[in-house]
This record gives C-alpha cells, sequence and structure tokens, in this order.
C-alpha cells in the first residue's frame, strides 16, 4: 500500500519530496491567502542528496516522501541552500534519522545553521564555484549572498540541468502541481510579483548582478526549481524577464494610494486624489489599511510610479496601521517613487507631517507640500485633493518613456 505522501518525478535523477501548506495564511507577517508549500529535492546520485529541508512541522511529510522512493537511510549528502527555519526547520531531525556523510552549506550558512541548530549538527563550507562529486555526477555551487540572507546559494546539477535556486524565483502558492505549464500564469505572475515585492525588493541591485551572472555562467538549463511553489519547465524564460523588469523598478503610471481613516475624512481625500489621478490619465490603486494587507500594499508598489499616503491624526501620532505600512514598506527600499502624504487632523495634525517625514526618508520625490484638512474636507479641499492626483499622474507622464 502507498505511503500518505509521495514524491514526484521531476527528471531522471530527481524527486520533488516538499511539505504542502495549505492553510498558511501569514508568512512572517507577509499575507499568503493560498498558501505554499516547502520544496526539498533529492537527488538519486551514488551519493544520494537532499537539497534543503522543509519547515518543521513537514518533517514527517518530507520524510514519507523521501520512504515513498528510497530508505531515508541511504541519503549521504544533505545540502542546505538557505538557513531560514522554512528550509532548515527540520534539518536537524531528519539528519539524526538518515545519519548523512555529510551536510554542506555556504561559508555563511554554516555560520546561520550554527546559530540555528546550536551545534546540534556538524556543517562543511562549499565555495562559490565549487564543484562536489556525487560518484555519477557533480553538483556545483553558486553563492547567491543577500539573495535574500547572506547564507544564500544556489546548487546545480549539471547531469539534469536542473538550476535549485532556494527561495528566489519562488512564490507562495501551495498546488497539487508541481509545474509551472500546469498552472494558471496570471495567478502565477501575481504570486510571484507579491513574493519579489515583499522578500526579494530591498536587493534589487543584486537580483540585476544575479541574472547577469547566471546568464554568464551558461549552464544549461532544463528546469529551475527553487524552495517555494512551482518548479519552472517551460516558462523560466518568462520569470526571469519579469526579474529583470522588477528589480529596476522603472516607474509606471500605475500609483499606489494607501491610508486609514477614521471618520472618512482622509478616506474621501483619497478618493479624490485617485480621482485627478484617473484624470490625469494615470492608474490608481487605493489601498484602506482596514482593508488591505501591507503586503498586498508592497505588492503593487512594486509595479507603481507614485505611492501617496494618508493617516489621520490619532493622540499626535499617524495612524497605527500606516504607522506599520511605513515601517514595513521602508525596509523594502522602493526607488523610483514619486508621491506626496495627505490626510485629516482635529487640532494639531502631527500624522500627516509624519507620514510626510517618513516618505522623505524613502527618498520617495514629494511632489508637493503635505495635503492636510481640519475635521471634514470641504469642496475646495477636495478640488485640491483632485489637484494632487492631477500634479502626480502629470509628474508620472514625464518619467514614463
Ligand atoms: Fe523561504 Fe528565506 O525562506
Amino acid at each position: 500500500m502507498p505511503g500518505p505522501f509521495q514524491a514526484t518525478r521531476v527528471s531522471e535523477h530527481v524527486y520533488w519530496v516538499g511539505g504542502i501548506d495549505w492553510s498558511s495564511r501569514d508568512f512572517h507577517g507577509y499575507s499568503t491567502p493560498r498558501g505554499t508549500t516547502y520544496n526539498a529535492y533529492l537527488i538519486l546520485a551514488d551519493t544520494v542528496t537532499l537539497v534543503d529541508t522543509v519547515k518543521a512541522q513537514y518533517r514527517d511529510e518530507l520524510m514519507y516522501r523521501i520512504a515513498s522512493v528510497i530508505d531515508p537511510t541511504e541519503i549521504s549528502l544533505i545540502v542546505s541552500n538557505h538557513a531560514e527555519q522554512d528550509h532548515s526547520g527540520s534539518l536537524v531531525p531528519v539528519a539524526r534519522i538518515v545519519k548523512p556523510d555529510r551536510i554542506v552549506a555556504s561559508p555563511m550558512g554554516v555560520k546561520a545553521l550554527a546559530r540555528h541548530t546550536h551545534g546540534a549538527v556538524e556543517v562543511d563550507t562549499v565555495r562559490d564555484g565549487e564543484t562536489l562529486s556525487l560518484g555519477n555526477m557533480d553538483l556545483s555551487f553558486v553563492e547567491t549572498r543577500m539573495l535574500h540572507w547572506p547564507d544564500s546559494m544556489f546548487s546545480y546539477l549539471g547531469a539534469d540541468e536542473i538550476l535549485f535556486t532556494q527561495d528566489a524565483f519562488g512564490m507562495h502558492l501551495a498546488s497539487s502541481e508541481r509545474f509551472d505549464d500546469e498552472l494558471d500564469p496570471v495567478i502565477l505572475e501575481s504570486e510571484a510579483a507579491k513574493y519579489f515585492a515583499n522578500i526579494l525588493l530591498p536587493y534589487s541591485k543584486l537580483i540585476g548582478k544575479l541574472l547577469e551572472r547566471v546568464g554568464q555562467l551558461n549552464l544549461p538549463l532544463k528546469m529551475v526549481a527553487p524552495d517555494h511553489g512551482p518548479i519552472w519547465r517551460t516558462r523560466f524564460d518568462w520569470i526571469a524577464g519579469l526579474y529583470d523588469k522588477w528589480w529596476r523598478q522603472e516607474p509606471t503610471l500605475k500609483a499606489v494610494v494607501t491610508y486609514d481613516t477614521m471618520w472618512q475624512s482622509t478616506d474621501l481625500l483619497a478618493r479624490s486624489i485617485a480621482g485627478g489621478l484617473t484624470a490625469g490619465g494615470a492608474s490608481p490603486k487605493l489601498h484602506q489599511l482596514r482593508a488591505s494587507h501591507r503586503s498586498d500594499v508592497a505588492a503593487d508598489m512594486l509595479q507603481s510610479g507614485a505611492l501617496v499616503v494618508g493617516s489621520p491624526t490619532i493622540n499626535n501620532q499617524m495612524f497605527p496601521t500606516v504607522a506599520d505600512l511605513l515601517s514595513y514598506v521602508n525596509g523594502l527600499k522602493p526607488t523610483n517613487l514619486i508621491g506626496a502624504a495627505f490626510g485629516s487632523y482635529g487640532w494639531s495634525g502631527e500624522g500627516v507631517k509624519m507620514v510626510n517625514d517618513t516618505l522623505r526618508e524613502m527618498k520617495v520625490e514629494l511632489i508637493s507640500e503635505p495635503l492636510r484638512v481640519q475635521f471634514v474636507p470641504d469642496a475646495e479641499e477636495l478640488a485640491r485633493a483632485w489637484a494632487l492626483g492631477e500634479a502626480i499622474a502629470a509628474e508620472l507622464k514625464t518619467r514614463v518613456a
């Protein structure tokens, strides 16, 4: 009788043996409405090799899938391409079961795993450009430092022409299908963009260099196998092309208008700004922050030329959801954005100034002074909001080739 979890054959020597997390809805603060996968790969070489493990709660699923192909104790080598716990959280228990001859990671991976496992496993270093013999085939390593952790690396199996890319080219998408051509490309693009915006955006320039380097390596590629979401076997050029667009963050005519509101005054301003943006030829997307998750705002920001942020003032502060959003997107280090701050206030109005200061700190090019309105905007003030939207649209048009 088959076990409860089966491996999926990926190529002549490689099996997918990961975990499917159908119920994940929050990945360290990133909303994952479609769940996710933690991909791990079994290479049936003379030296049987496991590339990455899975989040701790999915260890049994991993072990059952491995056992559907071989006796897990046949694994001699474990490669840790990335030490974050969704990929290394099972490393210690798995190593205790399979007793591999070696566990390897990048130089920074060795340090990170030492801190994660507190010395429970011994990990050897493999360096950028190094090749390990697996007996009848080779496995090579490419360090991808800061994509997105210092330890991150890729592994390449020349025999099957597969590049294992840990988080890069991944997405949070639980599915029964394992390959890109089995899934809806609209969903793939949307989830890949959200992943890029929320995980990789702070390292955009390194992505550009990485794409260049992978191109220079001229590796024959039949498949690219990330640690989340589908394996790319037909559309890698397509996703690489999207990465090449996203890392540049070139201005577009899209604009994110994100805000919160207490008594709908800031909401009225947001909608008036959106009207002006539309009239001016831009395409605004509104995110009221008690209806939209910060990670969805970030996903839209990735492909926008403007970030317009509004907040009422509460107890001399910006609204808590706006503070949350700004703290988050500030850390993502977006570039090439124009924007403005707006909002209503009762008697002091510090909130909008705080938003304005944070946008300036983020190097968002501010198009105007903050738009501040006491209590409820009147027709003249709503017209000023509309005009602000039109001004932002006009500026965007000058920046879009
Ligand atoms: Fe999927 Fe950076 O962990």
